[in-house]
């Protein structure tokens, strides 16, 4: 009786535990201003992006909170007023993925410290905000945004973290092979049995 509890709790705790189902990763491929980016006083021009996902707004608020998250890039060093290509800014999501969202992506001159922080306006370089489709998958969409005197291109995507699956990265399935069930797993998210087994766990041995 106690087993029959155990293995039924822990199907339970396996079939509803969402660490995470998703990622969203953004790309700056390239950002230039004509505005020089480099502040005066510093040798160095550094620069950071903000990224703030929320949900979607016929008018985008660009002030947090980001209710699907935000992320910063690390501080990357630049030319006199361009920078090109940073690595994946990743923004995990712990719901599931709604396909439509606002888009906010901030340009801020870090301080001189070395510091990312977006308190000061007097930072702030330039700011996008826009509403976004985006279905799941590892195709990189690209797209560009001209601003007040700068250009910024970025390519991004959203992608289920593993054993989450369907168009939302809300269907859990984590393939086994013991005493709770015996399956892989389909696109979507289905459990399919090994040969031999059936039930909704897969957990039945089939005679034949
Ligand atoms: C565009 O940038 C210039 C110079 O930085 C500034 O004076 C102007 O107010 C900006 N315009 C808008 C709409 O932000
Ligand atoms: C499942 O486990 C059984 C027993 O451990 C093994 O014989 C079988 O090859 C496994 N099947 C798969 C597909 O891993």
């Amino acid at each position: 009786m106690s087993r029959l509890l155990l293995s039924s709790l822990l199907l339970f705790v396996s079939s509803q535990t969402a660490l995470s189902s998703g990622v969203f990763e953004l790309k700056i491929d390239s950002f230039t201003s004509s505005r020089s980016v480099c502040r005066p006083e510093s040798r160095v021009c550094q620069v950071f992006f903000r990224v703030c996902l929320k949900h979607s707004q016929d008018v985008i608020n660009p002030e947090p909170p980001c209710t699907y998250g935000t992320a910063l890039t690390d501080i990357l060093d630049t030319d006199s007023n361009a920078i090109s290509e940073s690595a994946p800014i990743r923004v995990p999501f712990l719901f599931k993925w709604p396909g439509t969202f606002s888009l906010i992506i901030e340009a801020w001159n870090a301080e001189s410290s070395g510091l990312e922080s977006t308190e000061n306006q007097n930072n702030l370089i330039s700011r996008l905000a826009t509403r976004r489709r985006l279905t799941v998958g590892e195709e990189w969409s690209q797209d560009v945004h001209f601003g007040n005197q700068s250009e910024l291109r970025y390519s991004y995507h959203v992608v289920c973290n593993e054993f989450y699956h369907g168009e939302a990265c809300s269907a859990y399935c984590r393939p086994r092979n013991d005493t709770f069930g015996h399956y892989t797993c389909d696109d979507r998210g289905g459990r399919r049995c090994l040969e031999g087994w059936s039930g909704e766990y897969c957990t039945f041995r089939e005679y034949s």
